[in-house]
């Protein structure tokens, strides 16, 4: 097997995904936010880069719940923003998700071609890193990144996937970013770019929910064809 990290999205179209599986990673926040809410019984999630795609999902389809955020803020009208914590299963009982976010539903469309696309986060790593290895396919992860450009805390998780995963050739993106999971403290992501925002917003409760590993053995699976993602059984 050999493992790939493509260090900018400006990157993303560069990169061979034929056969491959592509780890997509959005930390703060996306990926996690998903994941937060299938495990709090959202049944699937539809991810569609602009907010009219999913106004007009809303439209042929009322019962659907809208989530989603733009400059890290709720965008109006939605159901949700894009903090984890929505997701506390109370507010409802199964049902189906459109998102539309900055980055990571971006980041997800961009990993189209691959054979499989799966969704992760610092809480799921091991899990995500677990499957993959049963999978049994190369890699290439697409850490979302910051409006087009680096993001330090979706390249350290890649990292954190890449030290669980062994015997496998790594690409030089994948020795970058195992080398920014080594040297930097899981704390120090909070300073990133998109933490100090997010601490600007006071969303420090959301940044404390993202920085958690080993907290869900959930893997996230997105499936190109039908444009839903569900969690993995
Ligand atoms: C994104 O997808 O752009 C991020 O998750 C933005 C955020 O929620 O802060």
């Amino acid at each position: 097997m050999h493992a790939e990290v493509i260090l900018s999205p400006g990157e993303f179209s560069r990169y061979e995904l034929a056969g491959k599986t592509a780890i997509v990673i959005d930390v703060f926040r996306f990926t996690t936010t998903v994941l937060a809410a299938l495990e709090a019984g959202i049944e699937r999630f539809f991810p569609v880069p602009d907010i009219d795609q999913a106004w007009a999902m809303k439209t042929s389809h009322p019962d659907y719940f809208l989530a989603g955020e733009r400059q890290a803020l709720k965008i109006p009208g939605f159901d949700f923003g894009n903090s984890p914590l929505e997701h506390d299963g109370r507010s409802y009982q199964g049902g189906n998700l459109v998102c539309s976010t900055t980055n990571g539903t971006r980041a997800i469309h961009a990993a189209r071609g691959a054979q499989e696309v799966v969704l992760a986060s610092i809480r799921s790593a091991q899990a995500v890193a677990e499957y993959a290895a049963r999978q049994g396919r190369d890699l290439v992860f697409f850490p979302a990144g910051l409006e087009g450009r680096f993001s330090l805390e979706d390249t350290w998780c890649a990292g954190l996937i890449l030290s669980y995963c062994k015997g496998i050739d790594f690409g030089d993106g994948a020795k970058t970013a195992l080398v920014l999971y080594e040297t930097m403290r899981l704390e120090e992501l909070k300073d990133s770019k998109h933490g100090q925002r997010l601490q600007a917003l006071g969303l420090n409760d959301d940044l404390e929910f993202c920085l958690k590993p080993k907290t869900s053995t959930g893997v996230v699976i997105w499936d190109q064809e039908t444009g839903w993602g569900h969690l993995e059984s």
